[in-house]
């Protein structure tokens, strides 16, 4: 039978999130109210391996209730994170300037044995919960996985938290845009975070009624997007609402990707503004590019992305005293359940094209180029 668990550890991987620090709030609380110890480690794992990164080696930090009160509405989190570095292909810079690759991930094992952590709840995206699932694999760690991500793109869960948060940020930003894409007949482009899927983008771009949504399931053409902005103008409209998915793609073409190296996530970005131009010269109107970026990360969590992760931080808790490992906690409404983490870790949940919100989009006449 497992030993009983008294001391446990919490980690955030990845991108931060709206909700992350609501996450661990839930599960300080469910914790010690058996009676059980919380650890957050810092950075990711970055606590663990790096201990010397810290102020008196010291990359854990106990949770006590005192250090969570107050913090469910904040954004970021309180024991930081990572999407650099990963542990099993850790760059390090040789003598000769080469960057070679070394898996660190049995330090990480050895230092949740030291620290005499019983089990470990490791909140973060497809990239930080496969690498959770492996390191459990490896040292034998009971696990229970929380989802996380804003761009909603994890299989086996209906949402994760910070999705609602960046949407509602988003539909207010399009909104704000009408105002000058309106007063100076421009076309507004807004460039919306989402990696290789396009929720972020289709659910802000149907909320804030704009004109043209580029998402990466629905190849875009340029000249379809053209045409409607020209339909618009001859209709009377002489402006346009354009919302792009950071991973859309051109039909025919491939993402705009600004950063690829090894133990890094992919880095998107740069598409809002090529499409602006493209836009300009193909309709002959003034067109602007916002990116909304890393501002749809911050901020207070919704009352929906709080109320998510708390009961996902409280689900996590009590599968943990179910004996449950090897799972994450997942929304299937109106319930929270478990499903095994191979089931989420390194897959990604793209938009279906012929989901409601797309049928909806293309009824209010919203183009999506194709
Ligand atoms: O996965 C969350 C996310 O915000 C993506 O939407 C975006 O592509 C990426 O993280 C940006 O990461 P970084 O913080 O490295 O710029």
């Amino acid at each position: 039978m497992a030993q009983p668990i008294k001391r446990i550890a919490v980690n955030t991987g990845g991108g931060d999130a709206p909700g992350l620090n609501a996450v661990i709030r839930a599960i300080v609380h469910a914790a010690t109210r058996r009676g059980w110890e919380v650890f957050g480690i810092r950075d990711g794992y970055n606590g663990l391996f790096l201990p010397e990164r810290y102020p008196n080696g010291d990359g854990v930090i106990p949770l006590t209730r005192a250090r969570v009160r107050g913090i469910t509405h904040l954004g970021g989190t309180i024991i930081g994170t990572t999407n650099r570095g990963n542990p099993f292909h850790y760059p390090m810079p040789q003598l000769d300037g080469t960057i070679k690759e070394l898996d660190r991930s049995g330090e990480i094992i050895a230092g949740f044995e030291k620290h005499g952590f019983d089990a470990l709840i490791a909140i973060g995206g497809d990239g930080s919960l496969t690498m959770a699932n492996e390191l459990a694999k490896r040292g034998n760690i009971r696990l229970v996985g929380v989802p996380k991500t804003i761009d909603n793109d994890l299989e086996g869960t209906v949402a994760t938290f910070g999705f609602d948060s960046a949407v509602s940020f988003a539909t207010e930003a399009i909104d704000r845009l009408h105002s000058t894409a309106e007063s100076h007949h421009r076309v507004m482009v807004v460039e919306v975070m989402g990696r290789t899927a396009g929720w972020i983008a289709l659910n802000a771009g149907v909320a804030g009624t704009a004109d043209v949504v580029l998402i990466p399931e629905i190849p875009y053409d340029m000249r379809l997007v053209a045409d409607k902005i020209n339909a618009r103008e001859a209709a009377g409209r002489n402006f346009s609402i354009i919302v792009v998915a950071e991973g859309a793609v051109p039909k025919g073409g491939t993402t705009s990707v600004v950063e690829k190296e090894a133990g890094k996530a992919e880095r998107f970005g740069g598409l809002g503004e090529k499409i602006a131009a493209q836009i300009q010269s193909l309709t002959q109107k003034e067109t602007r590019c916002v990116v909304l970026g890393h501002l749809l990360r911050g901020g207070t969590p919704t009352a929906f992305d709080r109320l998510l992760s708390l009961r996902f931080g409280a689900a996590a808790v009590r599968a943990l005293e179910e004996g449950q490992s090897g799972v994450v906690v997942v929304l299937d409404p109106p319930a929270v359940n478990y499903i095994p983490i191979d089931q989420v870790a390194d897959r990604v949940r793209h938009v279906p094209v012929d989901c409601d919100t797309i049928l909806t989009a293309r009824d209010l006449g919203i183009s999506f180029g194709d």
